[in-house]
């Protein structure tokens, strides 16, 4: 069957601990209490294909995790939003990994055991799948080596079986941004780094210069601005979107995804750049008015009620 999925996305899958309101930021030999906890699904990758999948969008999920109780509970949370677990691999010789965020207001400070997504290398992806959707998402390549190694040849099969694509890179914990972007941008439908990332990537001072920088080989990018909203550059013509802003933070993870997941949202109906950009500030914000990266998004309905509520938002 063609088709069957809106969106494809291959990528990591790990569960968050969050902690939160701690008293101070935790020393060597001390210890700390926090007031608050959550056990959340993590990772950039889950969290864009849950809340993908919870706007309306038909969603396949394509990863590894641990044969352990964080597999279990982030392919049941995956599960219960809708997104397809079934071409997940259970693997016994890896274990599922997690995040340990802790939350000062709107930032955060997090460890991360990576576990199973750093052996996936997406080598079991064939045209068949590929085919079963319409668009493919990647996020988080620096946290998947393997991934990263066979990403020039995923896309290259996606593109050539007439998927549109998206890439999040998202931050590289080892700094070094290495990643050929004159190779990989042309296979890049919508790309979607933060500021920094966009700054880091390119080695430019500002986003301005960094857009201007690959915008001789890139298609759609977007860039996140945090409370700044987002700016975008399509048909080297850059459009800065204003925020839905949110004055009352539970926490920003996850807004980034969000974003994606609303961004995306539009773009397969076939929106303008600036309404996707628009959508996107709008689910990336009510991603910021409760706990973790899926925390607001149980249902459509309950997002729209939300946009409605707190920005006053309602669709056309
Ligand atoms: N406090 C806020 N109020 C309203 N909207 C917000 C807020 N924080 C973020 N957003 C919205 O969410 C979008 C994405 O957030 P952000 O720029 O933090 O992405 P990111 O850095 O990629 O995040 P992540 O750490 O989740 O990957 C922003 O472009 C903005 O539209
Ligand atoms: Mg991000």
């Amino acid at each position: 069957m063609e088709n069957q999925f809106d969106v494809i996305v291959v990528g990591e899958l790990n569960a968050d601990l969050i902690l939160n309101h701690i008293s101070t930021f935790p020393q060597i030999g001390k210890e700390v209490l926090a007031q608050d906890m959550q056990v959340a699904l993590g990772s950039s990758s889950a969290i864009f294909a849950s809340n993908l999948s919870t706007l309306g969008a038909k969603v396949l999920f394509k990863g590894v995790t641990g044969c352990d109780m964080l597999g279990d509970f982030v392919v049941s949370e995956l599960a219960k939003r809708g997104v397809d677990t079934a071409a997940i691999v259970r693997n016994e010789q890896t274990k599922t990994g997690a995040t340990v965020a802790m939350n000062f207001e709107n930032d955060r400070a997090m460890v991360t055991y990576p576990g199973a997504m750093e052996q996936y290398g997406a080598e079991d992806i064939d045209s068949d799948l590929l085919r079963r959707a319409k668009h493919l998402h990647i996020s988080s390549v620096f946290l998947q080596p393997a991934l990263k190694r066979n990403l020039l040849t995923l896309l290259d099969q996606a593109k050539s079986e007439n998927l549109t694509t998206s890439l999040d890179t998202q931050w590289d914990p080892a700094e070094k941004w290495e990643l050929d972007l004159a190779a990989l941008l042309p296979l890049v439908d919508v790309f979607l780094p933060n500021e920094a990332e966009i700054k880091w990537l390119t080695n430019q001072p500002t986003v301005e210069s960094a857009l201007q920088h690959i915008g001789g080989y890139s298609n759609t990018v977007v860039v996140k601005l945090g409370t700044r909203g987002s700016v975008s550059c399509h048909n080297a013509v850059q459009t800065h979107v204003p925020p839905f802003l949110n004055s009352e933070v539970v926490d920003a993870i996850g807004a980034g995804d969000s974003f994606n997941a609303g961004f995306i949202y539009r773009y397969l109906s076939g929106a303008t750049i600036s309404d996707c950009q628009r959508f996107g500030n709008l689910i990336g914000a009510i991603s910021t008015t409760a706990p973790g990266g899926t925390g607001a998004f149980t249902s459509r309905s309950a997002v729209m009620k939300k946009a409605k509520d707190y920005f006053n938002y309602t669709e056309k």
